[in-house]
């Protein structure tokens, strides 16, 4: 059964993402801290002061979007808004029935479950969730065949944040259980993103000049997570190479070591191009051939890359699979197929 202690997350070990301990000293601890997704912060404002003035729990909500803009730090700041502890768990740590059985038992009236990467859940788990969220009962099945009975335990009231990078595979009877909304999040604009970096760089007391934070931000894919890994190996490079400080040469030299291009791609961003373009002449290619190709998980390239690489242009998605752009082509620098100049005349 998971752990349920309170205040300790239930997320199994291996399961745990490398930033939620990574970023957990720069990550925003007050409403004012968090810096962009202005519409989702004013929409919670509301519903938190609505929720605080009848004095329930708020209602259910459910954040999407690529990873890394920062949908556990809105989760850890509603909670905190509401004064309630937020225990943490994810889909693929809640492995049985009765592992949520157990979450869910051991919540007190008024605490915030957050469940990250909820669409891993699977289905059973997922069944006894809905009239967990709708009705706080817990219908469990106790025995087989015809001797088999349900019991039924009320659960205190309380609030289920969640979080998913693939809306899509999210069931719709789930998707309707999140009565308090849906909020997608969206890629950073290059301004927010500099005053992240900014915030970033004084809770690491590390001087950092204006012309290294633009070029810093401008290769950070629009991202936080990465603005501020980026901010973090900038810093050891100018601990190592130069006198501490992040100067503009300290961050160009630092990122050309990390093969991250003006455009923040990687090289297995540009792996990933440069098959679509020289093994499937452009595309379209379907992803698991794709990943195939360039020996990437299906999944890493639906979360990790390919969100980016559609947001800048470089990829469509057509029900074929996936194309190269001329923007795509014009990066890596390769010359244009015939059929795509014709279309620039
Ligand atoms: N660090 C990561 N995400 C942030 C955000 N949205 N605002 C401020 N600091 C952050």
């Amino acid at each position: 059964m998971a752990d349920t202690t309170k205040e300790i997350p239930v997320v199994k070990k291996k399961e745990q993402k490398e930033d939620s301990t990574l970023d957990a000293s720069l990550r925003p601890r007050t409403w004012d801290e968090y810096i962009g997704q202005d519409v989702i912060k004013k929409n919670l404002a509301i519903s938190l002061e609505a929720a605080r003035k009848r004095g329930e729990p708020l209602e259910h909500i459910l954040f999407y979007g690529p990873a890394g803009l920062g949908k556990t730090t809105l989760a850890h700041l509603i909670a905190h808004e509401m004064n309630s502890p937020m225990r943490v768990t994810s889909g693929p740590a809640i492995e049985r029935v009765g592992d949520l059985a157990s979450v869910l038992t051991n919540l007190s009236p008024g605490d915030t479950l957050f469940i990250d990467e909820i669409h891993r859940l699977n289905k059973l788990v997922e069944e006894v969730l809905y009239p967990a969220m709708e009705s706080r009962t817990l219908d469990i099945i106790i025995g087989k065949g015809p001797s088999a009975r349900v019991l039924q335990l009320d659960l205190p009231p309380f609030t289920l944040l969640a979080a998913t990078t693939r809306m899509a595979l999210l069931s719709s009877p789930l998707r309707s259980r999140f009565s308090g909304g849906t909020y997608r999040l969206s890629f950073y604009s290059h301004n927010d993103i500099e005053r992240i970096v900014q915030r970033s760089a004084v809770l690491l007391n590390v001087s950092i000049e204006p012309e290294a934070i633009t070029e810093l931000s401008l290769r950070s894919r629009s991202t936080p997570r990465v603005a501020n890994h980026l901010l973090k190996r900038c810093r050891d490079y100018a601990d190592v190479r130069g006198n501490g400080t992040i100067t503009t040469n300290v961050a160009h030299d630092a990122l050309h070591l990390l093969d991250v291009d003006q455009k923040g791609l990687e090289i297995s961003d540009r792996r990933i191009l440069e098959t679509i373009i020289t093994k499937y002449n452009g595309g379209p290619v379907g992803i698991q051939t794709l990943a195939a190709s360039t020996s990437e998980e299906t999944e890493t390239i639906e979360d990790v890359h390919e969100p980016y690489l559609l947001q800048i242009g470089f990829i469509e998605r057509t029900p074929r699979g996936r194309m190269a752009t001329r923007l795509a082509y014009e990066h890596l620098g390769i010359p244009l197929p015939a059929n795509m100049q014709e279309t620039l005349l």
